[in-house]
């Protein structure tokens, strides 16, 4: 079989070089989804980005891109996130300390309000009447994080990167088509928790299974976007 110059490079971009096997290796370097990252910057020439959920992960996103905005969605009823599994205030404040001296990065604060809070309640069981898993039973928290995306100015964004804190991932994935042209989602594997199963692909983008992460990462890529 014949290698074209693309799949050669295609492939040279999947084998991590020997700095980075030390660094996996020695535990500093082992995030999920990083490796599948850095060869879709490359493939997609991809300078800005928007993240859902932030850690350490945004490290890595702001050494290789000009410009990373990460949405915060949070609830500052400490006993509610404790709840739900989702964030308080307290992993902003932590985040915004660790990363205050990168210019590239902006920090999007949102509370959750009471339509994104009733669905959280429904997916993840703890409100008793959806069991773990289910789908929201009404849908008024899609109008929220609607509203929250047309606040974002999005077309800024290259790519938009979906692993929050809240569980309504699927949800959030599907109001970014036709806003992004490149949308990633983590912990794909987990699809009934993280409401991956109510995405629906529109037919201008194509999907793709992205390398070497435990938890699975998938992105959709808008039609037409070129390949570097
Ligand atoms: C699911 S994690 C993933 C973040 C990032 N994409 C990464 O890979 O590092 C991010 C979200 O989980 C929530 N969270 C709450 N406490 C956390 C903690 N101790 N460590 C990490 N994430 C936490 C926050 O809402 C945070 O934005």
């Amino acid at each position: 079989m014949r290698l074209s110059a693309y799949n050669f490079v295609k492939l040279i971009h999947r084998v991590p070089t020997l700095k980075k096997v030390a660094g996996i290796l020695r535990g500093t370097l082992w995030i999920d989804h990083v490796r599948a990252h850095e060869i879709l910057f490359k493939e997609k020439n991809i300078k800005s980005m928007i993240e859902f959920g932030m850690g350490d992960g945004t490290e890595s996103f702001l050494k290789q891109l000009d410009k990373v905005a990460s949405v915060e969605i949070f609830t500052k009823d400490v006993a509610l996130a404790e709840k739900l599994k989702v964030a308080d205030d307290s992993w902003a404040i932590k985040c915004k300390e660790r990363f205050k001296g990168s210019k590239n990065w902006e920090l999007i604060m949102y509370e959750m309000k009471q339509p994104v809070i009733d669905a959280e309640l429904d997916v993840t069981g703890v409100g008793g009447l959806v069991k773990r898993g289910g789908n929201p039973r009404a849908g008024a928290y899609k109008i929220e994080l609607s509203a929250l995306l047309d606040q974002l100015g999005l077309d800024k964004y290259n790519y938009a990167f979906v692993d929050a804190g809240i569980h309504l991932r699927g949800d959030i994935v599907n109001l970014l088509f036709q806003r992004v042209p490149i949308i990633g989602a983590h912990d794909w594997d987990d699809k009934a928790i993280y409401g991956y199963t109510r995405i629906n692909k529109p037919a201008n983008y194509d999907e793709e299974e992205g390398v070497g992460s435990h938890a699975g990462i998938h992105f959709w890529i808008k039609q037409g976007m070129e390949t570097q």
